[in-house]
């Protein structure tokens, strides 16, 4: 199979991330709950990997780092941790429903109010739109730092320097951490919420929250923590306040071994897979019968309809007779397709990993050349 939906999830690993799980599933204790040699040297583990994250993130700590079980969780603390009566938001018509479904039941809790922020002439979203929804009680902005649909990257610099300071910035990482460099002070990012199976480069079950030290997010889940166990109350630190629970060893060491990965060869990934990305945007474009929606990105993401096909027919005609693995439909981020004008048919979406290879791109190329030469219309009336 060509498996080109690495924005659902990486469809290869770095051998080293691999190495890593397989070694945490032979040997593994519980870290941070017991006392013995095992559990601590488990635990110390946690701890780099922690203290690595903060560091490829220019985080505002370690201990403001939580370990989640993917990028959904991630948001959904910093939402629903964070927001409070009569709170105003500012999202964006990029959101995944990660983000917007918090949003939309904040919302029917009369808890919150919020706005969306719509697309500008690019496709992108751009800071002055977002700073015209500011109100005086916007507390927080939410916006991706790619679009999952388009792979268009809104410039969060841009956006963080037309709000007012008190305002809070929140991040959903999950498709462009590990193809863009993110730097949360430097940004000024009150959260990054992270996914850690697609761009960088762990297992399903690893994700991550970053927060800065003018934050204090509540807990979602209660329960053990391995530390003030004689208290019936979730500790008031961080991590262990917000990471109740056994957190997963071996996605944790995933993450550091991802984090590793992409420290040692991000250059080196960042242009490979900008140059496939651009190779089969430049083939598509050529080829009459497919409109395409994104533009060249650093996200691997290329987006396009066929002019008689719905995208989960095409998508299921490159899997069935061409063994070719891409996404159809609307990639849970219903608001972008609306933007786009694709909520009907949805979008087929390629995404690229730089474990992708030009002859790969090819094939799909020339299977959408020979898809391109049939005629819908005629079979479908039959
Ligand atoms: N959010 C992931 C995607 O875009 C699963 O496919």
């Amino acid at each position: 199979m060509i498996y080109l939906d690495n924005a659902a999830t990486g469809g290869q690993k770095p051998d080293q991330v691999i190495t890593a799980v397989t070694s945490a599933l032979h040997t593994c204790a519980n870290p941070g709950r017991s006392g013995h040699k095992l559990s601590l040297s488990c635990a110390t583990l946690v701890h780099t990997c922690r203290q690595a994250i903060h560091e490829f993130f220019k985080g505002y700590g370690y201990d403001r780092v939580i370990f989640t079980k993917n990028c959904t969780e991630a948001l959904n603390i910093a939402l629903l941790g964070v927001l409070r009566k009569g709170d105003h938001v500012v999202t964006t018509c990029m959101e995944h429903n990660s983000v917007l479904r918090p949003l939309a039941f904040l919302q029917k809790q009369g808890v919150i109010d919020y706005d969306v922020c719509p697309l500008d002439e690019d496709g992108n979203i751009s800071a002055n739109n977002i700073a015209a929804l500011v109100r005086k009680n916007t507390r927080m902005v939410t916006v991706t730092t790619a679009s999952n649909v388009t792979g268009a990257t809104p410039s969060i610099r841009e956006i963080r320097a037309a709000l007012p300071p008190n305002v809070l910035l929140l991040c959903d990482g999950a498709q462009g951490c590990g193809h863009l460099d993110v730097d949360m002070r430097g940004m000024g990012i009150d959260f990054l919420a992270v996914a850690g199976h697609k761009g960088m480069m762990g297992i399903q079950g690893s994700g991550a929250l970053l927060f800065s030290d003018r934050v204090n997010p509540a807990p979602l889940l209660f329960g053990g923590t391995g530390s003030i166990s004689v208290s019936l109350e979730m500790p008031d630190f961080y991590p262990d306040g917000l990471e109740a629970g056994t957190i997963s060893y071996p996605a944790v060491l995933s993450l550091l071994e991802g984090v590793s990965y992409l420290t040692a060869h991000k250059r080196r990934i960042y242009t490979r897979l900008g140059l496939l990305t651009k190779r089969l945007w430049s083939g598509l474009k050529d080829i009459p019968a497919y409109h395409i929606y994104s533009k060249p990105n650093p996200c691997g993401i290329v987006s396009f309809a066929h002019q008689d096909l719905s995208s989960e027919q095409l998508a299921a005609i490159l899997s069935n007779e061409y063994d070719i693995a891409v996404r159809g439909g609307l990639h849970c981020a219903p608001l972008m397709h609306e933007a786009l004008g694709s909520l009907d048919g949805g979008l087929v979406r390629v995404s690229l990993s730089h474990f992708n290879n030009d002859s790969e791109i090819d094939e799909l190329l020339n299977a959408l050349r020979e898809i391109a030469k049939r005629d819908f219309n005629a079979y479908m009336g039959m």
